[in-house]
């Protein structure tokens, strides 16, 4: 078993120094990515990450240098031989490697690259206690449904909730709670999920998709609309989702201890663990 990498068109070791100075993913950040989760060797909701970054990839009007079915099958390709069963791959494309300018390259040449790695396992303990999440305010740009390789207020974001003994950061604007660095939020309130609306302010999840409409399924009402940070400190129960944690409860928020049953958010839980 081996983590794995995949440069421009050939697999590499994870450690080779393959990316030259003139990438534009690191000169200017100028690209994409995603990140999925495979579960027992099978890559989870691949089509949608794939339709996902077909989405970026239009929203910043770079041409991907792959079919979605190449991508698909560079990504089996590379789970295969790294013969992982729990693990994540991470796909960036960026708008290539050319002589350091701010506007685009004339003729496309975007660079493709992946790596194929163990997913970190959740342990049942910290699912059940819950994690810490700071709130702050957004200082991102106004695309935040792109999946941009620009994700320096994002890191700054986590590393500030770190130092808070935090987990999340969770971004807070004009007094409407919108999403964390790395994840999508819900609250739960008589019975009802709420969380913030897909339009181009955050990511659009596909965990947070996949909620939903397990949420609707359960049944449960669902409410796609702001809500305030008042709101959420007096919800009944907060978590926040991602492709690297599934759903993880939030035990406190800020100075805000939550209430330790999370009835719904278990009954989430049960039904996406069953999914995947
Ligand atoms: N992060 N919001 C933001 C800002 C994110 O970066 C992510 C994912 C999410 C959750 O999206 P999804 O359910 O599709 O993973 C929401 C990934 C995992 C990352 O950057 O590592």
């Amino acid at each position: 078993m081996a983590e794995i990498a995949y440069y421009q068109d050939t697999f590499v070791d994870l450690d080779a120094k393959v990316v030259p100075i003139q990438e534009r993913a690191h000169q200017f950040g100028d690209g994409i990515y995603e990140v999925i989760r495979v579960y027992d060797g099978r890559p989870f909701m691949l089509d949608e990450h794939l339709q996902r970054l077909e989405m970026s990839a239009d929203a910043i009007e770079l041409d991907l240098p792959y079919t979605t079915e190449e991508i698909k099958d560079i990504c089996l390709d590379g789970l295969e031989k790294s013969e992982l069963l729990e693990a994540e791959i991470y796909l960036q494309i960026s708008r290539g490697i050319h002589a350091r300018q701010h506007f685009y390259p004339d003729s496309p040449c975007a660079v493709f690259a992946m790596t194929v790695k163990q997913a970190k396992i959740i342990p049942e303990e910290k699912r059940q206690n819950g994690v810490n999440v700071m709130t702050l305010e957004d200082e991102r740009w106004k695309n935040c449904y792109i999946k941009s390789l620009n994700l320096l207020p994002n890191v700054m974001a986590k590393q500030k909730a770190k130092r808070n003994r935090c987990e999340e950061a969770i971004f807070v604007e004009e007094g409407k709670v919108k999403e964390g660095s790395s994840s999508n939020l819900f609250a739960v309130k008589n019975g009802t999920l709420y969380t913030y609306p897909a339009l181009k302010g955050i990511l659009h999840g596909i965990t947070r998709r996949v909620v939903l409409d397990l949420a609707k399924k359960l049944p449960m009402s669902v409410e796609e609309a702001p809500f305030t940070l008042d709101f959420l400190k007096n919800a009944d129960e907060v978590f926040i989702t991602s492709t690297s944690m599934d759903i993880m409860p939030v035990r406190q928020v800020d100075d805000t201890v939550l209430e330790s049953e999370r009835p719904y958010t278990a009954k989430l839980i049960e039904q996406f663990h069953k999914l995947m």
